[in-house]
């Protein structure tokens, strides 16, 4: 492993280490939690059967534990393939979550109409390929305006504030600042992809994108791929406000709690002493 890669684990351990069972109750900047993958093991063995009364894991109860543990929202991704969160989930959420819940969506008629009925806080307008396995590359809002922007004008019309989940360039945050998004999501997957010195030119992008998104007045969050060795690079860069992360903690999460998983079972399947 290269020397710098070898330091970043090391570095990142040292922060685990310390933040291990704490809950951190104030940070500059803000996390929203991604738990679309809660939902894919869910449809794993129950697709179909979501209500069942041995239906696992609970999406609200997977919320609830992320809110408890100091998150700050819940993203969801109600794709119009419905691969892992379902419509029920949505409504389920939104009756549930105290912090606040923020819809990534397609710009289609029908999931539109969904988002105008649940009335997310927020809604992220993200690019969909039903062919993805997740989503690659950020939205194109330079060059769909025209058919952004009545999605745009109903959303926030409707109290509900927009972000645009694009790459980090002029001509994509300038496009959202034309549309009246109030956000931009800086697109990640590049700089999560990368290899050590490339990764540091996509840092220096993802900073350049930043300064120029605050400078419009525009909130910038960013997410995708980033995850426990990343974050120490990624939270250096100017005016962060959120980070939207999802199947690294949710990987994590099935990693530290296997054990505990594997313990609790062992202790029911000893009999009751009588
Ligand atoms: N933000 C947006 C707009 C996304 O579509 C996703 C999921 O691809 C995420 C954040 C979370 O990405 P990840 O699961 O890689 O943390």
């Amino acid at each position: 492993m290269p020397a710098a890669a070898e330091r970043r684990q090391v570095a990142t351990r040292a922060m685990l280490d310390t933040c291990a069972r704490e809950t951190v109750t104030s940070s500059f900047m803000k996390l929203g939690v991604n738990i679309d993958h809660v939902a894919t093991l869910r449809q794993a063995r129950y697709v179909g059967h979501i209500d069942a009364h041995n239906a696992e894991p609970n999406i609200s109860v997977a919320a609830a534990l992320c809110e408890q543990a100091g998150a700050h929202g819940i993203t969801v991704h109600l794709r119009a393939d419905r691969r892992h969160i379902q419509d029920a989930d949505v409504y389920h959420l939104r009756q549930r979550i105290v912090t606040k819940l923020n819809l990534e969506m397609g710009n289609t008629p029908e999931i539109l109409e969904i988002a105008l009925r649940v009335r997310p806080e927020e809604v992220c307008l993200v690019p969909e390929n039903r062919r993805e396995v997740t989503t690659e590359g950020g939205l194109d809002a330079a060059g769909q305006i025209d058919a952004l922007r009545p999605t745009v004008d109903r959303l926030r019309g409707a109290g509900i504030r927009v972000s645009m989940f694009i790459e980090p360039t002029h001509e994509q945050i300038e496009a959202s600042h034309a549309l009246g998004a109030e956000m931009v999501e800086l697109h990640t997957g590049a700089f999560a992809n990368a290899q050590a010195g490339p990764q540091l030119d996509q840092l220096e992008r993802l900073r350049e994108a930043s300064i120029f998104a605050h400078e419009l007045g525009l909130q910038v969050n960013a997410g995708h791929g980033i995850n426990y060795s990343n974050i120490i690079l990624i939270r250096d860069v100017p005016h962060l406000a959120e980070l939207n992360i999802g199947h690294s903690i949710v990987s994590r999460a099935m990693v530290t709690g296997l054990e505990a998983a594997v313990r609790e079972m062992l202790v029911a399947m000893q009999p009751c002493a009588s």
